[in-house]
């Protein structure tokens, strides 16, 4: 059908009355996100507005502005960004939040700057291609920073996260639990700022009253992920973190106050989550009890996630080699063991991602390769090829352009892998 409209018209004479190609794609009354300009893009908005009603792309859509008039909710939350999240920052850091506004650094997901996080607006788009429902149960056996959880949890969707190291499972809790804060327990963090640091600089492992294990208590939490934060940074940057931190602490709570704004103007339903530290080789899950599953194995080849959280990971008193030894794509001394490695381990994760998984549901894998890195090797043709042989077939791959001030790659792949 499209084919046929460009053909008759493939003949124009004039710039004036050439139609946008988004015309031939969506009805005049659905309207795009600002910059929505990528190949990708486009494809996900065209398979929203195929899945979706109007009253869901309004409720949950990722790639819209507005339907019928009506601005979505997506736009509505990332309209509410604070300024804070750039305040302070390099140029090149500005230009990058900016641009990415209304894909990556919206309610509590520019927190802490994990790298190799999630691309927070294609989660919310993979999770309504999959059309995920109230009910369901989504998880990330990988989840780093949390950045799945938090989109589920935008939309009402409940959650689990599972990582290997404890630092990420203590910024998963936070970035979830900040969207369902009140503004008193924002203000006790603000209040209470100088005596919370104090207590966090003057000790060399953590207090006994920011154990972050059980509960959320937000004044303690999210201080502390802030200091850890400006730990971090003041490594990078050589600024001292007496300077760094009560900018990075403001910087949270301008953020979550944007945040819970636009939350209570829309009234959200926030949808649980709960994470727990765990090996994605072995997970602590029953069989067939998970509605879908979208997680991105370690780019151990470009990151050291271990490495990368020494300072936090040793503040949180954990045993930073015991940690290694067990995380994905680290091990081995060559770059022939540590691939051979590599794939012994994501046999397992997809024999565990097979176990736990509903049948006819989906695990979405999203993968990038650096073939310099790996000699050549694509990762992803190896899982898809793994994945074959634990009861799943792929029934959509879709590429997408790595975006990112620090990046080693320049494509990732989305797999869908139905279980059969
Ligand atoms: C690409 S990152 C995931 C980032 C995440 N999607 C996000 O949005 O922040 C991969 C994660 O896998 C974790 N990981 C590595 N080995 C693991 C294992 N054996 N079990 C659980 N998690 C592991 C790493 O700590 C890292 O956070």
């Amino acid at each position: 059908m499209m084919i046929e409209v460009l053909s008759v018209n493939r003949v124009s004479n004039s710039i004036r009355n050439l139609p946008k190609i988004t015309s031939f794609l969506l009805p005049e009354e659905y309207e795009l996100l600002p910059n929505t300009s990528e190949l990708f893009e486009m494809e996900f908005a065209f398979y929203e507005y195929k899945f979706l009603t109007k009253d869901e792309i309004v409720k949950r859509g990722a790639f819209f502005k507005s339907v019928d008039g009506f601005p979505t909710n997506h736009y509505i939350i990332c309209s509410n960004n604070s300024p804070l999240i750039w305040q302070g920052r390099s140029e090149t850091t500005k230009a990058y939040f900016k641009e990415g506004n209304f894909s990556t650094g919206y309610a509590t997901h520019g927190l802490f700057p994990y790298r190799g996080k999630f691309h927070p607006q294609l989660i919310k788009g993979i999770l309504n291609i999959l059309k995920v429902q109230r009910g369901d149960i989504v998880l990330d056996p990988m989840c780093g920073s949390g950045t799945l959880n938090v989109e589920a949890s935008l939309i009402g969707i409940d959650s689990i996260g599972i990582e290997k190291s404890p630092f990420c499972v203590l910024m998963s809790k936070v970035k979830y639990e900040a969207l369902k804060v009140g503004s008193p327990q924002l203000s006790s963090v603000v209040n209470n700022m100088q005596k919370n640091y104090e207590s966090l600089i003057n000790s060399k492992k953590l207090p006994a009253e920011f154990s972050y294990h059980d509960g959320f208590k937000a004044e303690k939490t999210v201080t502390l992920l802030a200091f850890l934060d400006a730990m971090g940074y003041s490594r990078r940057c050589s600024k001292s973190i007496d300077v760094l931190f009560p900018s990075v602490l403001k910087r949270y709570v301008g953020q979550i106050n944007s945040f819970i704004q636009a939350r209570d103007k829309l009234n959200l339903r926030i949808g649980n989550a709960r994470f727990e530290i765990g090996d994605t080789r072995n997970l602590p899950l029953e069989n067939s009890s998970i509605d879908a599953i979208i997680t991105s194995p370690p780019y151990s080849f470009a990151i050291d996630y271990a490495e990368n959280d020494r300072p936090q990971l040793e503040y949180l008193e954990c045993d930073v080699s015991a940690i290694k030894d067990e995380m994905i794509g680290l091990k081995g001394k060559t770059r022939k063991d540590k691939l051979a490695n590599y794939f012994e381990d994501m046999n397992k994760v997809l024999f565990e991602m097979s176990r736990i998984l509903k049948v006819g549901k989906y695990a979405v894998i999203i993968i990038g390769s650096n073939d310099i890195q790996t000699g050549g090797i694509r990762l992803e043709t190896k899982v898809e090829e793994m994945a074959l042989k634990h009861s799943f077939v792929l029934d959509q791959k879709i590429v997408k352009p790595i975006k990112g001030i620090q990046n080693t790659m320049k494509d990732e792949y989305i797999l869908f892998l139905r279980r059969v």
